[in-house]
């Protein structure tokens, strides 16, 4: 009988002493933004002075397949086999580890980062807790285009990147549903983030508003845009400008060709002084001359061709 009362103490102390080492996680679950720093915090029992040489701790992520992102042996920190997603990304805040925190910092959370995590530690006993990170994109600024396709009719345009997947609903200045008349197509990147156009064609007199609204479910959000039909501010400066850029051209036509005609005067006149005596040479130099072409035209040539043969007969 003796035998299996001992087994029995020696059992239930064993078990006793391996749960005095519990791994606890204050918070199993952080939402971020992409592109902002995250600090997960997994803590454990130190008594006394932490024995850095005694101690193991790890972090890891459950994909489909584990991805270490973190790992200290016997107190040395290993940065060989951590997975290429985290590489320069990972800090574990050292300072705390005497105070019982393992506390994972990631710099510039990615939408990839997003996961199960298992924080692993090792001392004088082993556990570990999992923890959950969630990575969203609010969809936060929104490119409008409205454009008159004639006739009354009006195609509005709504643009914006995010994540989670975001519906875009559309209505009129009486808040009606004009979601089913639009056309929403969404695109992916290997950035996982959602592009999402949405357009409504929709036939509208001058001065109504329409309303864009992507409306984020998973993060209970919703970002709205204002689309303003008007006589177009825009149409109308354009068109000024084009008349101005019009008139510049004309003028910068009529000069050009002024200062071009009196080039030409001038280089005829010159060609004309230093055309005595002349030769068969300088006939066959004058048609085969390209610099004097382009301010010549074919009939200026044929007087000028006239004019050497009288001076020759
Ligand atoms: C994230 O942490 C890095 C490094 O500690 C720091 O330079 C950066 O400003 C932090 N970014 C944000 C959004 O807090
Ligand atoms: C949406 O787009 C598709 C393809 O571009 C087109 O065939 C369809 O008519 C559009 N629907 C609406 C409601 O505009
Ligand atoms: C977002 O907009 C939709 C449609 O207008 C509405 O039903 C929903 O309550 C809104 N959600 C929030 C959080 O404002």
């Amino acid at each position: 009988m003796e035998k299996p009362l001992l087994l029995y103490i020696f059992l239930f102390y064993w078990h006793f002493l391996n749960a005095l080492f519990t791994v606890e996680a204050p918070q199993s679950l952080y939402t971020v933004e992409r592109g902002s720093n995250v600090t997960m915090e997994c803590t454990f029992p130190v008594k006394g002075e932490l024995m850095f040489r005694d101690l193991s701790v790890s972090w890891e992520k459950k994909d489909e397949i584990k991805k270490q992102v973190y790992s200290l042996l016997k107190g040395k920190e290993d940065f060989k086999n951590q997975h290429s997603d985290f590489k320069g990304r990972i800090k574990l805040l050292k300072e705390n580890l005497s105070l019982g925190q393992s506390l994972l910092q990631i710099t510039d959370v990615k939408l990839r980062d997003a996961g199960i995590y298992q924080c692993v530690i090792g001392y004088r006993g082993a556990d570990y807790k999992t923890i959950n990170l969630k990575v969203n994109a609010p969809y936060r600024t929104i490119t409008q285009g409205v454009v008159s396709t004639g006739d009354n009719e009006w195609k509005l345009t709504c643009q914006s990147e995010g994540y989670p997947q975001a519906e875009v609903i559309w209505q009129n200045r009486e808040y009606e549903d004009l979601t089913d008349k639009a056309n929403t197509s969404y695109e992916t990147g290997n950035d996982q983030l959602y592009h999402v156009t949405s357009t409504l064609t929709i036939k509208s007199s001058i001065d109504e508003i329409f309303y864009c609204i992507f409306r984020n479910k998973e993060l209970r959000e919703n970002t709205s845009a204002i689309l303003h039909i008007a006589d177009s501010a825009d149409g109308v400066l354009w068109t000024e400008s084009r008349r101005f850029v019009g008139a510049i051209l004309i003028v910068t036509a009529f000069f050009g060709s002024v200062l071009l005609f009196m080039l030409c005067l001038r280089k005829a006149r010159a060609n004309k002084d230093n055309r005595t005596p002349v030769t068969s040479s300088s006939r066959a130099k004058v048609s085969n001359n390209k610099d004097t072409h382009d301010c010549r035209d074919v009939s200026f040539e044929e007087k000028e061709l006239k004019y050497i043969q009288i001076e020759k007969t």
